[in-house]
C-alpha cells in the first residue's frame, strides 16, 4: 500500500468513494477545487494500482489544519489505512499545531478512530450538516 497525493487520474475514484461512503454529498467539481486549493492536503492509498482510500485537510489559519474529509473503502478497513493517511497528512504540515474536524455524532467507528488518534470531542454543533443532523468538533493540540 502506498499512500501519495492525488493526481487527477484519481479523481474519478476518489468521487466515487466520498459518494460511497460519506454521508454528505459532495460534487465532483468540489472534490476537483479542493485538490487546487489545498494540493499538500490531498492523498490518496493506493493498493494493485486502485485508490482504496482518501483525505482532504485544508489549512484554515496558520496553524490550524481542518480534515475535511477521509474515507477508506469498506474491504480494506481496520487494516490501518485511515491511520496511514492521518499520519501522512500530518508530516505534510508540521507548521500545524492544532489539527480539527467535524463529524456526525453518531458515527461511532470515526469518532473512536479519531480518539485512538489523540483527538477528543471539544464542542458540538447543531444543525451542521444538510439533513439537519448533530456534528462533534474534535481537535487535537499537537505542540
Ligand atoms: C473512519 C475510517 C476512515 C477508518 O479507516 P480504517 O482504515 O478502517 O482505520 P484504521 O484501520 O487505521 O483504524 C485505526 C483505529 O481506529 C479505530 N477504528 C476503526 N474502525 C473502527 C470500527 N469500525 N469500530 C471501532 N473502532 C474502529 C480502532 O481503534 C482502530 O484501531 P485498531 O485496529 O487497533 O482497533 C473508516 O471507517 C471509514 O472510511 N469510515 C466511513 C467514512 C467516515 O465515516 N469518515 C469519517 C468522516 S469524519
Amino acid at each position: 500500500m502506498e499512500i501519495r497525493k492525488v493526481r487527477f487520474e484519481d479523481m474519478q475514484h476518489v468521487y466515487e468513494l466520498a459518494k460511497k461512503y460519506l454521508k454528505e454529498s459532495y460534487t465532483f467539481d468540489l472534490i476537483l477545487n479542493l485538490w487546487n486549493f489545498s494540493p499538500n492536503g490531498f492523498l490518496v492509498a493506493v493498493e494493485k494500482g486502485a485508490v482504496v482510500g482518501f483525505i482532504i485537510g485544508v489549512k484554515t489559519s496558520v496553524d490550524s489544519l481542518r480534515i475535511l474529509m477521509l474515507a477508506v473503502d469498506e474491504q480494506h478497513r481496520k487494516r490501518g489505512i485511515g491511520s496511514a493517511l492521518l499520519k501522512k497528512l500530518q508530516l505534510n504540515f508540521p507548521e500545524v499545531r492544532r489539527m480539527y474536524l467535524e463529524t456526525r455524532v453518531d458515527n461511532e467507528e470515526a469518532i473512536k478512530f479519531y480518539k485512538k488518534h489523540g483527538f477528543r470531542i471539544v464542542d458540538r454543533e447543531k444543525d451542521f450538516y444538510t439533513d439537519g443532523s448533530e456534528a462533534y468538533i474534535m481537535e487535537k493540540i499537537l505542540f
